[in-house]
């Protein structure tokens, strides 16, 4: 039996001082012993966050990583300056940094490899635009991006990771995707971990469902066979978190 995984992606919002108040605010609200937690906050706020977040069921993940060791990075951050202050996951390819940064299928790639050899477990996203979902292609299109992303990663540590599905046209837009939309991706996902590994590794993994989360959909979103929890952006910001995960009581 899988654990639901919630992660809150809390993307370029707060500061560290109005981290220490979000937390303080959310800790008692975000308690279920049936999921997991984790708050993905900028890079600026880690350390605050990790201290905030000390003595609760919290777990604090990164935005984005570098794939390389160090080196002449301009404004980058290094995995081992993640495992340094304690972080245990971090975001990777999310279509707001394929879009604004360049990042594409190749280097979500390097980056769950680097993850993986720090010890950092990859929230790997994936997803459609509108065009692609009304061509027809979502499958065949996030069944690429998951083949790419999965190259050279063993299937020891594919069990472990997380996968969040996102269409990018219900990201920020209050469209949630049906949930037989989000299912039936989900469960292709599955399948396609299967085909490059084997049933025990799809068995094993987590994915999530992401875009316009809230706590009127994530009951529904969230009893569905292959979806294994959220990642949930606006919705993370306020206490409606706490319903979230809590979907389940
Ligand atoms: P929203 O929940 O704000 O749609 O954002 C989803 C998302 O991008 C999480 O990574």
């Amino acid at each position: 039996m899988r654990k639901k995984i919630i992660a809150g992606n809390w993307k370029m919002n707060k500061t560290p001082s109005e981290t220490v108040t979000l937390i303080n605010e959310l800790k008692p609200l975000v308690v279920n012993e049936d999921v997991d937690v984790v708050f993905c906050v900028p890079a600026i706020s880690l350390t605050t966050a990790i201290e905030a977040a000390k003595g609760t069921n919290i777990n604090i993940g990164a935005e984005n990583m570098h794939f390389e060791e160090s080196g002449a990075y301009t404004g980058e951050i290094a995995p081992n300056m993640l495992t340094d202050i304690g972080v245990k996951y971090v975001i990777i390819g999310h279509s707001e940094r394929r879009e604004y940064f360049a990042e594409t299928d190749e280097t979500v790639n390097k980056k769950v490899l680097k993850a993986f050899e720090h010890g950092i477990t990859p929230i790997i996203c994936c997803g459609e635009s509108l065009t692609q979902r009304e061509q027809g292609v979502t499958i065949d299109f996030i069944r690429q991006q998951i083949k790419v992303a999965f190259l050279n990663v063993t299937s020891a540590q594919a069990k472990t990771a997380v996968i969040a599905y996102e269409p990018i046209w219900a990201i920020g837009t209050g469209k949630v995707a049906t949930t037989e939309q989000a299912q039936e991706v989900c469960k292709a996902i599955r399948e396609c971990i299967a085909e490059i590994y084997d049933t025990d590794t799809a068995e094993a993994i987590r994915i999530q469902y992401g875009g316009s989360v809230s706590a009127d959909s994530a009951p529904e979103l969230f009893a569905q066979a292959d979806i294994d929890g959220g990642l949930v952006g606006g919705a993370s910001l306020k206490p409606d978190f706490g319903k979230i995960v809590n979907y389940n009581k």
